[in-house]
């Protein structure tokens, strides 16, 4: 495995190779849904192109930026069995003295995430359309769990005319459907526990659905409730809405998301689940 810092050497890399490129674009702290990404690039790709960027420019003010956690050396181990090539720029490289071009994606991106981080979105797209700039994959694979990242990043990959094709790749959860993220860590072992509520409130929702219910607030309302029984939680936000828009919905006719983020003491949790 070839580990590359700067945008020449990238460049100079990406440009000798024949075939299909991949990238997996990541922020480190790897885990095993990381790794489901790789590999799922690498049976799909001829090389693949994993970044490692903690990309301050999606934190907000108040945000886990400084504590945000990493281990270089942790996650080259990782990978280096499944991926040729690791680019790991620095925050020089991608905002160097005097930066001031951003990419913002509008309707998709204010509700949810959104509305309760705002300017994460514009760092996000900001920093993975130089992502697909510098790289010019073929294909880039993102997880199911940022649905609403995944959501904006299509839209600008159409709005853009990006030749990339997205690649979703279901939640990675761990044996109690706790689903698998770099914050995590930040769990004792009381609140690793009461974290299992998320995946119990969205699978109780589901089976509301799969029983027929079509209403979206009786959803919302079911999620609710199965947050509330567990007191070290605190919800941000619950929502039942349209799978593309985001908007929430009140009657469930096509594909929908049902989503929530939770803090648990200081540490926040998102996950979905598909409906339809
Ligand atoms: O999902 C993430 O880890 C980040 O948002 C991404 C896509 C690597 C951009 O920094």
């Amino acid at each position: 495995m070839r580990s590359l810092s700067t945008l020449d050497e990238l460049r100079k890399t990406r440009f000798s190779l024949d075939g299909t490129v991949g990238l997996v674009p990541t922020m480190g702290f790897l885990h095993d849904g990381h790794l489901s990404l790789i590999r799922r690039a690498r049976d799909e790709c001829d090389h693949v192109i994993v970044s490692i960027f903690v990309n301050p420019t999606q934190f907000g003010p108040k945000e886990d930026l400084a504590k945000y956690p990493r281990d270089l050396e942790r996650d080259l181990r990782l990978i280096e069995p499944l991926t040729d090539l690791v680019w790991t720029p620095s925050a020089e490289i991608m905002y160097p003295t005097g930066y001031q071009t951003w990419v913002e994606v509008e309707a998709v991106a204010r509700p949810l995430e959104g509305a309760m981080r705002p300017g994460h979105f514009k760092g996000v797209t900001t920093v993975v359309a130089k992502l697909f700039n510098a790289v010019q994959p073929h294909k880039a694979y993102f997880g199911q769990k940022d649905a609403q990242q995944v959501a904006v990043i299509r839209q600008m990959v159409r709005d853009l005319n990006f030749p990339i094709e997205i690649v979703v790749c279901p939640t990675t959860r761990e044996p109690d459907g706790l689903a698998m993220s770099s914050r995590n860590v930040y769990l004792d072992a009381e609140q690793r526990q009461a974290a299992t509520v998320l995946f119990r409130s969205l699978s109780a929702a589901k089976e509301l659905f799969e029983a027929g219910e079509r209403d979206a607030e009786k959803l919302r309302g079911k999620m609710k409730e199965v947050l509330a029984s567990e007191p070290l939680t605190e919800p941000q936000y619950v929502s039942c809405a349209d799978y593309d828009t985001l908007e929430e919905l009140t009657e469930i006719k096509g594909k929908a998301l049902l989503s929530m983020a939770v803090f648990i003491g200081k540490t926040r949790l998102i996950d979905n689940f598909v409906l339809g």
